[in-house]
């Protein structure tokens, strides 16, 4: 069985495939009918597909949903979410109407400075490392002149360079310290390209006017922002949070604002609160063809930014008022990266109005906010599993390759019958067994 191979980002997607049924598969051409049959018809839009990375043998779907209603500082839309967990979508959908009819969702951009850093050692005196850093500064700013000419026409550019002495923390560790503003962009690849050319500019004047050595290790942007921050916030009168005779509105606050409190100070618990949060953020971040990973890694490093992992949502009632909200990190862009080129991303984008980067933020943080507040409606009323398998349903029913006849008569059966999954393996089999 091969199991290395040189060449193989040379080889056609073909050979590429056959190279991985061969040695995967016991050359067995079911594997290759699988993966040839996510292949695009229309090959334009394939090979648009396979240039987005290398190695690519086939698409990976994931359902793209539409959870409509969300009300949004006065304005109404339909949020686009690529996701697979079966009720995340129907979570968001339920949430949003709900903050429909009582007034929707507030959000505003508090925010918008994104870092990047260059990180490097000096192996001479601190003093004469600062007094260089001032002397030289301007050189920063005017030998990325050429790259930051666009953005700076848009709006944006560097905003600020500092040294930073890291060398209680590691020997003879520096950085410099940038602060940028990319508007709609993401800013990724202009940030990395100033920082690229600040090391260059480093290194070059160093060798004129310093004593001491610099030895560039690397230059970054960081994917910790909090300052490109985002608020996002429903609140309402107790008495109309719920219209369910069986829970009295003030009980169900006092539940609601206890999950809440319990997150703040419980990490196990604050992990899977903002799992929830991540669920409407990250459907909405991969709908719209940004970065989830980057921004993942942003808002849990924002959880714990008081040394201790905590809920990204508060709540309290104030007078009367119940009042949920969050602030998190989102480094979005709304041009650039994939925003242009894939088909559906500019489709998600132009269903929400082709947004600025200020607006997406917005949108994405409510539709986290919304996510949380379906969890923790459902987790201190109902429990979760009610919905969760509500909607797991027909997965485990297309597991079992159920017909449409028998989807039709055992999802009617389980309108009135608790979903577990052993509760539809035997009602699958029974009604298989009675025909
Ligand atoms: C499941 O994907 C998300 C929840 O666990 C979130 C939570 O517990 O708050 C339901």
């Amino acid at each position: 069985m091969q199991k290395t191979i040189t060449g193989f980002s040379k080889l056609s997607k073909s050979e590429k495939i056959d190279w991985i049924v061969n040695s995967y598969f016991r050359n067995n051409n079911s594997a290759k009918t699988i993966l040839m049959q996510y292949w695009n018809s229309d090959s334009k839009l394939q090979s648009l597909h396979d240039e987005f990375i290398e190695n690519t043998i086939t698409n990976y779907y994931l359902p793209l949903g539409v959870a409509p209603n969300f009300l949004i500082n006065g304005q109404t839309y339909t949020i686009p979410m690529a996701i697979e967990e079966s009720s995340v979508v129907a979570a968001a959908s339920k949430a949003a109407k709900f903050w429909f009819d009582r007034g929707g969702f507030k959000a505003e951009v508090i925010s918008t400075t994104k870092i990047g850093q260059v990180h490097f050692t000096y192996d001479g005196h601190t003093k004469e490392l600062i007094s260089f850093f001032n002397s030289i500064k301007s050189k920063f700013f005017k030998d990325t002149s050429s790259i930051t000419k666009s953005m700076e026409k848009r709006g944006g550019g560097i905003l600020d360079i500092e040294l930073r002495d890291k060398t209680s923390d590691l020997t003879n560790y520096y950085q410099l310290h940038a602060t940028f503003e990319t508007m709609d962009a993401m800013g990724a690849n202009f940030i990395n390209s100033c920082l690229e050319q600040f090391a260059t500019t480093l290194k070059t004047e160093a060798k004129a006017f310093l004593t001491g050595n610099i030895h560039i290790i690397m230059s970054i942007l960081s994917n910790y922002v909090p300052d490109c921050l985002v608020r996002a916030e429903v609140s309402c009168k107790v008495e109309d949070l719920t219209e369910n005779p069986d829970i009295a509105p003030q009980a169900f606050a006092d539940k609601f604002i206890q999950a809440v409190n319990i997150a703040e100070i419980e990490p196990y618990r604050a992990v899977t609160h903002n799992k929830g949060i991540m669920n409407g953020i990250d459907a909405v971040v991969l709908a719209t063809g940004n970065d989830f990973r980057a921004v993942e890694a942003g808002v849990h490093a924002y959880a714990s930014r008081n040394g201790t992992y905590s809920s990204l949502t508060h709540a309290e009632v104030n007078d009367g008022v119940f009042k949920f909200w969050m602030e998190i990190p989102l480094a979005l862009g709304t041009v650039g990266g994939l925003t242009s080129l894939h088909p559906l991303v500019k489709l998600a984008l132009e269903m929400i109005g082709n947004p600025s980067a200020k607006e997406l933020m917005q949108i994405v943080a409510v539709a986290g906010l919304a996510q949380n507040f379906a969890a923790l409606r459902s987790l201190t009323t109902t429990g979760i599993q009610e919905g969760h398998m509500k909607m797991h349903l027909m997965n485990i029913l297309n597991q079992f390759e159920a017909t449409p006849e028998e989807k039709e008569t055992l999802i009617s059966h389980f309108k009135t019958n608790t979903v577990t999954h052993s509760s539809v393996v035997d009602a699958i089999n029974n009604l298989r067994a009675n025909k």
